[in-house]
């Protein structure tokens, strides 16, 4: 069956998503926005809507090669899309840290880019309202967000999705800091990477000048972001 785009369903912060003439696929349409802070500072960055599209499909094929189970299913219908399986959400933000960053060191007052091995993983509740907050496996468990072997297989899986992302980026030449991911429940009840990787979701840096490719640039207000997104992008392409 050849999939078509039908309506609009949800337009997320940077991300629109529509149904298709299949009931369990979406379209989901990386867009120009960009926010941070919980959505405080927002911004249009021409063509991010595009990178972000083709890095993150460029890397769920890579995992999907790697036997690592995700909601991609093709090429959407303009450059910026792709079709993807329906999931039922979990309401996680499962976060690998290969090297000291961010929140991790405005937590543990730590410099950055110290590097952790092996990578670590942590969990944040997903909710816009109490701004992400870290959460621990037992609340997890109590709030009846997932179980036990849920938790152990997002845990080990995004252990694994790290080192197939790292040593892909290194061979650009570029250094994956940390990274985020989402998890989901598709029709058969299977645990899928759903959402996106991409410069907005991920660390990377240039291994030998520093140089940044992500979303800092905008966090950090530094300038530059469309500029870093193209670079990343033609580093990926080849
Ligand atoms: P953090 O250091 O701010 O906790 O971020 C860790 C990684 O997770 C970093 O690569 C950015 C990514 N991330 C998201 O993609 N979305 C988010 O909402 C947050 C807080 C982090």
């Amino acid at each position: 069956m050849e999939l078509r785009r039908e309506q609009l369903i949800h337009k997320g912060k940077a991300n629109n998503v529509f149904s298709t003439n299949a009931g369990d696929i979406l379209e989901l349409e990386a867009s120009d926005r960009i926010s941070a802070g919980n959505g405080e500072r927002r911004d249009v960055i021409e063509g991010k809507g595009v990178v972000n599209n083709v890095i993150s499909m460029y890397c769920f094929k890579l995992l999907e090669k790697n036997g690592i189970k995700t909601h991609f299913i093709s090429e959407g219908s303009n450059e910026c899309s792709k079709f993807v399986k329906k999931l039922d959400m979990i309401m996680l933000e499962v976060i690998n840290r290969r090297y000291t960053a961010g929140s991790f060191c405005e937590r543990f007052g730590c410099e950055a880019g110290v590097e952790i091995v092996p990578s670590g993983v942590e969990f944040s509740l997903k909710s816009d309202e109490l701004g992400d907050p870290f959460i621990p496996k037992f609340a997890i468990k109590a709030l009846g967000i997932a179980t036990e072997e849920e938790i152990q297989y997002m845990e080990e899986t995004t252990a694994k999705v790290s080192d197939i992302l790292s040593e892909y980026f290194d061979s650009l030449g570029v250094r994956l800091i940390d990274f985020k991911i989402e998890f989901g429940r598709d029709m058969d009840g299977n645990i899928v990477i759903g959402d996106e990787i991409s410069p907005d979701t991920c660390r990377l840096v240039d291994k030998v000048t520093g140089e940044k490719f992500d979303k800092d640039l905008f966090r950090q207000n530094l300038g530059g972001v469309g500029e870093a997104y193209r670079k990343i992008l033609e580093r990926v392409k080849g």
